[in-house]
């Protein structure tokens, strides 16, 4: 086992070894375990690592979608809900979906929220008009089967905007956001909430398939105008796609 969960004071902490990266079930047990574990101070470490860019960036996305007031977006991996709160603001009615008892239990929304994997959404065929996805792909098992699930789950024309980190293409920018990625960032996060969870972080990004992998991955699975656009110099991604009307 490369990825090992410790009990420390009835919270079960997920600790991460310099060895391979968790895979299949391994993988999904310790993620629901780490988020469980830092949700309470999941939104107070994001804010303070990002300097406050992670809020624009949601914002970002959610003005990509460019759906009817009213449509049903739900919000994937919704974490402590910050997506949730942004789509209501702007007319949307959204549905946060998490496996993590503690950050559904953390979030700060009025949306409705549901517990699942959203690897197996408990919504209809074609029952969203669209979805947000916030730092999370990298966290899944399997991110073919969940762009499936995703192409099932919203309507034809309906509108996705998917969040995720990146690496910048830039070589100076690229060297400077290793640094702080892989060292600053794990610094702030073990001082402020649980240290393996923020080594982990930046060792996630490897789980992400190469940018135009991950853009033929959407137009494979029925998104046929699937995009990528990089966000503060390439720190951050962000894939907008429509559902194809034919399937
Ligand atoms: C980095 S947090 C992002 C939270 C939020 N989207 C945001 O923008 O801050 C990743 C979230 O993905 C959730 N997650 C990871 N894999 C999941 C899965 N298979 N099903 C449901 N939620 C999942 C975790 O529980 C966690 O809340």
């Amino acid at each position: 086992m490369t990825f090992t969960s410790l009990t420390r004071s009835n919270r079960t902490v997920a600790a991460v070894s310099s060895t391979p990266l968790p895979q299949g079930e391994e993988k999904a047990v310790a993620v629901r375990r780490m988020f469980d574990a830092i949700a309470p101070r999941y939104d107070l470490v994001n804010g303070v690592m990002t300097f406050g860019l992670d809020t624009r960036w949601r914002r970002r996305s959610v003005g990509a979608l460019g759906l009817a007031k009213g449509s049903v977006v739900l919000d994937l991996a919704a974490g402590t809900g910050d997506f949730c709160r942004l789509l209501d603001d702007v007319g949307y009615v959204p549905v946060a979906v998490d496996f993590s008892a503690g950050m559904l239990d953390a979030a700060r929304t009025g949306a409705p929220l549901v517990q699942a994997d959203i690897l197996r959404l408990p919504v209809a065929d074609g029952g969203a008009d669209g979805a947000t996805c916030g730092f999370a792909l990298r966290n899944l098992v399997d991110l073919g089967a969940f762009f499936v699930e995703l192409a099932r789950a919203v309507r034809p024309g309906g509108r996705i905007a998917l969040l995720e980190v990146a690496v910048p293409p830039n070589l100076l920018l690229r060297r400077g956001h290793a640094v702080y990625f892989g060292h600053v960032v794990p610094r702030i996060g073990g001082l402020l909430s649980d240290p393996a969870a923020y080594r982990y972080l930046p060792r996630s990004v490897a789980y992400l398939p190469e940018p135009d992998r991950l853009v033929a991955m959407l137009v494979e699975s029925g998104f046929a105008d699937a995009s990528r656009v990089l966000l503060s110099g390439g720190i951050s991604q962000l894939l907008v796609a429509t559902r194809d009307r034919k399937a």
